[in-house]
């Protein structure tokens, strides 16, 4: 059942757990994603970044996602992950997403808020909530190591003082910070600035969402649920999850040809990842 994603953040948090929003960019992923989410009787999140939209087609994304979901029962929410501008959001609007982001956290704090605001607007006339980002999460890079990486991060993070005005005058309706993760760790590194997530939690009011998910442990996750955390991106465990499995096939197998021996492994690999990620969040039997 597609659903959007504003009452289930607010029953999340209510509940003290947090929604697993999974980076879906193929029929496998999403298929993965959605039948699991059944399995555990969880609500789930597949978003499509602009790279997914870009590779598969914003036509394929949405009417894949909405054939798994109208099979299941489980609510499921079709996210737009890190729009960077105005028309995608209007795209993926009118394709059917059920939910957004727009991310303006490279802008300096006003033309953040304005650009928001604009796609806020134009959302709310159709009911469809908006996340945005405040400070900047940024993504691993092949220079740097992932521990040098995160520690240069440290001086963007979100800043509470700006928080306040930022989704105020925005209007949205979930903030993602940057609190200690980045984009693309493939290890379980990230240590979590709780008394930050706490602060931000008072001061907005709002679901808070963590990007860069993957580099985060169970104890460091549950830590971020407690403090106000409700949505939880996972992209890089999937990917991970994903190709290893192919490789795996394939070198056991190198004469295969057939894509399904080796996407049907790849697609199973998945499923014990968001398996996995629904249990640490405590959204398992939540539906
Ligand atoms: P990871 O790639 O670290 O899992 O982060 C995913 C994410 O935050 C997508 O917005």
């Amino acid at each position: 059942m597609l659903t959007t994603s504003k009452e289930l953040l607010l029953k999340a948090r209510a509940g003290r757990y947090a929604i697993g929003a999974f980076n879906a960019n193929n029929m496998e992923i999403v298929q993965a994603i959605v039948e699991t989410a059944e399995e555990e009787k969880s609500p789930v999140i597949i978003q499509a970044s602009q790279g997914a939209i870009k590779y598969a087609g914003l036509d394929a994304i949405t009417a894949i996602v909405k054939n798994e979901a109208a099979k299941v029962s489980i609510p499921v929410v079709l996210h737009l992950d890190h729009g960077h501008d105005f028309e995608q959001n209007v795209k993926c609007l009118r394709s059917g997403f059920t939910s957004l982001m727009f991310d303006g956290s490279t802008f300096p704090l006003d033309e953040n808020i304005r650009q928001t605001k604009r796609v806020v607007d134009m959302a709310h006339a159709c009911g469809i909530p908006v996340e945005a980002e405040l400070g900047q999460i940024g993504t691993l890079g092949t220079t740097d190591e992932p521990g040098v990486a995160i520690e240069k991060m440290k001086e963007l993070m979100t800043k509470p003082e700006e928080a306040k005005e930022f989704t105020q005058k925005s209007g949205i309706d979930s903030l993602a910070i940057a609190v200690g993760t980045i984009h693309g760790c493939q290890e379980e590194i990230a240590k979590l600035d709780i008394p930050r997530i706490e602060k931000l939690r008072d001061i907005t009011g709002l679901p808070l969402v963590l990007h860069g998910a993957s580099g985060a442990s169970d104890i460091e996750v549950k830590k971020a649920i407690g403090a106000g955390v409700c949505k939880i991106n996972i992209d890089t465990r999937i990917r991970q999850a994903f190709t290893h499995a192919m490789r795996e096939t394939l070198a056991k197998n190198p004469e295969e040809i057939d894509p399904r021996k080796v996407l049907g492994p790849a697609k199973l690999a998945v499923k014990e990842v968001v398996r996995g990620r629904m249990r640490a969040f405590g959204s398992s039997g939540k539906a």
